[in-house]
């Protein structure tokens, strides 16, 4: 068992491979944390708990003073009841009061793990799980803390569900995640961006007293902001170094709160935003939060990114396009815009044999001419498309491609028959909203609208036979609010309970479809959307100057198969970019093309179509293998893709400037079998792991203006 419980101590101790998570059920009853980190053979450790006096710290003068609330670490902290540190758990009970102390109750471990209804959560396949449960005093209100553990993926997790025993209603005003960890000498890794930034900043920062955190209020987990976060050593490197990560599966909004205390400790809390959030539970009712997932490692945060890699392949995107080819997309959206056609896609459909892409996707345009009407009804636009998608579907498949079609089913346009019969399916605030982009977010809380989006999508889908969808989402929640919903404070959530509902039900249906989320580029690139769909668009900047960076601070929480990275020909950077430059970052991770390749000479684009087949033949790197960040600084960035067996590897830099300084690097691999022999694609030449990834190899041929890339291949001789 990787769970055990020691009664004498009343300890739980959870363990992975490498780490330990332990807490104890302390004097007064309740769950007090006790340690996380490196694996630690099982002993008694309640010796390292505070128990001091300290003033103005409440206390139960039965057990005295030395044990309270407010000092010691916890497992579940709820308001109002001694702990004056961020608390995760906040209720009104039956009887109108705030807070309730939680007391151990019982508690069952077992191989698996349960489902969490309504919500993504990761498999069970190799999980045992740990059930806590704990009430308060009356009995009538109950917290049940799961915990599941992967032993080999290092991953623990960890939710909650509330139940209302009572015989009148609760209200729960949070209901999140909680991890105490000693002392505060770390450092807070958060990812930041913007539209076309897209997780780009990787900002460190040391902990300070006090709070610190972030969060999204945007119904989405936004393009500013992402769940993931860390918190690691001040010493700790790519390479080495305790980190202690966490991410939330789950795509609303979210807050993570990380509390440095009076006593120098961290508090981390995580879990759905409190921003207008209120949910009432009826008696007998219940409330599951999203599952918190937390790895531990000394190995640096290049192996915290792996062990959340790993996990997110095996774990979390839908087994059967985890480990599976991905198409090679040919996208019309950056070409084109809204400016498709019939003809203009059978031309493509050519041209996009030619380069070698295997999928043709019609984004948006199929409906309508620009983006001011028509969502919602998704009625085809028969004068750009008289014979029908499906027709069209059936043609683009007899020349030997497969078809992808665009849907941004979570909205309705100002103009549309949809919002003229149904205003009241919208979300609005009570002072009506803004038509952002011309358009209104539906209110996916209500089944109906549900109901709808399923019918219309199946009708459409039925038809075209569509071997991939991208599914888009262009507007955030600005005015929350709901004509139909008596208890607003659920509105946000339950909007992202009906887009898991609407995307569970379209994968049940067409299981082999392919869905690539997307929300105006990257802006929400989440585990719950990996859930289900195995591949975000992660940003609408295809520069592969500004991807290269955006791509490696995405990499910090998700692993490469599940970016979408076009070739295409954006100039964001106003910079030139050849096409080495522009294949090798896109090759990053779920290949494909965005532009019009009959522009293209047919020389280049049977270059393109070596690109594709080149691709082909790294995919196994790429997709299925670990991800090693050798440097990512101002004028160069750096990583190799090497394959889970280690006998093969692609290294890429990218060189961002021309500098006569630096014509040169030496640069050392990481991740290779140091006892393998490898021929190395640069000079053809074989060296050993060991020199390679110790001594390093010379690239030259760096004084190059406007930018390069370097790639070079490695493959194991035996
Ligand atoms: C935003 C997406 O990020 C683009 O790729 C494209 O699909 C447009 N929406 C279409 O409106």
């Amino acid at each position: 068992m990787d769970i055990i419980f020691e009664s004498t101590t009343r300890t739980f101790y959870l363990n992975t491979k490498n780490s330990t998570y332990a807490f104890f059920i302390n004097e007064l009853g309740v769950s007090e944390h006790l340690y996380y980190g490196k694996r630690i053979p099982q002993q008694d450790l309640r010796g390292i708990c505070f128990r001091q006096t300290y003033s103005f710290a409440p206390y139960d003068s039965v057990v005295g003073d030395r044990v309270s609330p407010d000092t010691f670490l916890q497992e579940a902290p709820s308001g109002n009841a001694g702990d004056s540190r961020i608390c995760a758990l906040s209720f009104v009970d039956s009887q109108g009061k705030y807070g309730s102390r939680l007391f151990y109750a019982e508690h069952s471990i077992r191989e698996g793990r349960e489902p969490i209804v309504g919500l993504p959560y990761s498999s069970a396949e190799g999980a045992q799980s740990l059930e806590l449960v704990l009430r308060n005093k009356r009995g009538d209100l109950e917290v049940r803390v799961f915990y599941v553990v992967w032993k080999e993926e290092d991953v623990v997790a960890k939710h909650t569900q509330v139940r209302n025993l009572a015989d009148g209603d609760i209200r729960v005003l949070k209901a999140s995640a909680c991890v105490d960890l000693w002392g505060s000498e770390y450092d807070l890794v958060e990812l930041y961006g913007s539209y076309h930034h897209e997780r780009e900043f990787v900002q460190r920062t040391p902990l300070k007293r006090g709070v610190q955190g972030n969060f999204s209020e945007r119904g989405a987990s936004g393009h500013e902001s992402n769940p993931f976060f860390a918190v690691c050593a001040h010493d700790a490197t790519e390479d080495r170094g305790d980190v202690y990560a966490f991410n939330f599966v789950y795509s609303g909004n979210f807050k993570n709160e990380i509390q440095v205390d009076k006593l120098g400790n961290t508090r981390v809390v995580s879990g759905i935003s409190d921003y207008a959030f209120e949910h009432v539970l009826p008696s007998g009712g219940n409330f599951c939060s999203p599952e918190l997932l937390m790895t531990y490692t000394d190995g640096g945060l290049g192996q915290m990114s792996r062990n959340f890699h790993t996990f997110i392949r095996r774990k979390i995107v839908p087994p059967r396009f985890a480990f599976s080819h991905r198409p090679i997309v040919l996208n019309t959206w950056e070409a084109f815009g809204f400016e498709i056609d019939e003809q203009k896609i059978l031309d493509l459909a050519d041209s996009a044999k030619e380069i070698g892409a295997e999928l043709l996707v019609v984004d948006d345009g199929w409906f309508r001419n620009d983006d001011a009407k028509g969502l919602g009804d998704f009625a085809v636009c028969k004068e750009k498309f008289p014979s029908g998608l499906a027709r069209l579907s059936e043609k683009v498949h007899e020349k030997g491609l497969m078809f992808g079609l665009w849907f941004e089913p979570e909205m309705a346009n100002g103009q549309s028959e949809l919002y003229a019969a149904r205003p009241d399916w919208v979300i609005c605030s009570a002072d009506a909203q803004y038509f952002s982009r011309g358009q209104a977010v539906l209110d996916l809380g209500n089944p109906e609208v549900v109901e709808y989006l399923f019918a219309k999508m199946s009708e459409i889908l039925d038809g075209v036979g569509a071997e991939y969808i991208k599914w888009d989402m262009n507007r955030y929640i600005s005015e929350v609010g709901s004509s139909r919903a008596a208890r607003q404070g659920e509105v946000f959530h339950r909007y992202i309970l009906g887009v898991y509902e609407l995307l569970r039900r379209i994968t049940e249906r067409y299981p082999y479809t392919l869905i690539e989320t997307c929300a105006g580029g990257g802006g929400r690139f989440d585990l719950g959307m990996l859930y289900y769909s195995p591949q975000i668009w992660t940003s609408d900047n295809t520069d592969p100057f500004s991807r290269v960076n955006i791509q490696l601070g995405t990499s910090y929480a998700y692993p490469p198969s599940s970016m979408g990275s076009h070739f295409t020909e954006a100039k964001v950077s106003g910079l030139d970019a050849g096409k080495e430059l522009r294949y090798a970052t896109a090759a990053f991770g779920a290949y494909g093309y965005e532009f019009d390749p009959r522009k293209l000479s047919k020389g280049a684009r049977a270059r393109l179509r070596e690109y594709s087949q080149q691709y082909k033949r790294e995919e196994n790197v790429v997709l299925r293998g670990d991800l090693y960040r050798i440097c990512s600084c101002d004028d160069v960035a750096a990583y190799i893709q090497v394959s889970e067996d280690k006998t093969q590897a692609v290294f890429t830099l990218v060189q961002f400037f021309f500098s006569t300084a630096q014509q040169s690097r030496l640069v050392r691999m990481k991740g290779l079998n140091a006892d393998a022999v490898y021929r190395c694609s640069l000079d053809n030449k074989n060296y050993s792991g060991s020199i390679l990834m110790n001594a390093g190899i010379r690239i030259g041929g760096l004084e190059h203006r406007g930018g390069k890339a370097v790639r070079i291949t490695f493959v194991e001789q035996r």
